[in-house]
């Protein structure tokens, strides 16, 4: 059978299998990634199972520096599912940027965390980085974390599409 040249190969797209096309522009990735995502989580009651694949999946997907999520448990955030090198395992309300994103219930795009004041730095090769924090009924229940090696990395189309990924994931709790 012909693949379809497209990015979406709807012939071939299974839980496991994604077909990427390398040079889809940023928004068709995360349309794919988050069609993607649904279809994984779609069934699975597991909230640690379906955010450890919504992890990989990212990763594998932008190839990101680190990508995971952080839960809050007894007022503190404490790391959860994610990819990349070892993190720091607990931040407190208002710490840092994912502290300072579970504060103010807002996104946060740090393009150069030097600049951040209070950044937490878990990882020396961390540039740029942002943050979006996972609500249901008015309250932080986790944030998720995205740190890349690159200056000035993430930009609005990252803030759209992880903000649509945001509701997705508050349905999960
Ligand atoms: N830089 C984050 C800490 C978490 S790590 O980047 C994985 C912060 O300032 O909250």
């Amino acid at each position: 059978m012909q693949r379809k040249n497209t990015l979406f190969d709807s012939y071939l797209c299974t839980v496991e299998q994604i077909v990427l096309n390398p040079n889809a522009s940023k928004a068709r990735k995360y349309e794919l990634a988050l069609k993607q995502i649904k279809m994984l989580c779609e069934g699975e009651a597991n909230l640690i199972a379906n955010l450890a694949n919504i992890t990989a999946l990212l990763k594998e997907t932008f190839q990101w520096f680190w990508v995971g999520f952080y839960i809050v448990d007894n007022d503190e955030l404490v790391l959860g599912p994610f990819q990349g090198p070892v993190a720091c395992t607990r931040i407190q309300r208002g710490k840092g940027v994912c502290g300072t994103a579970w504060a103010s219930k807002e996104s946060i795009l740090v393009p150069d965390v030097t600049k951040f004041r209070g950044h937490i730095a878990c990882n020396a090769a961390s540039l740029s980085e942002i943050v979006i924090p996972i609500l249901k009924n008015n309250e932080v229940l986790a944030v998720l974390d995205v740190d890349s090696d690159r200056l000035d990395a993430f930009d609005g189309t990252d803030r759209k599409f992880l903000e649509l990924l945001e509701r997705i994931v508050s349905a999960l709790f």
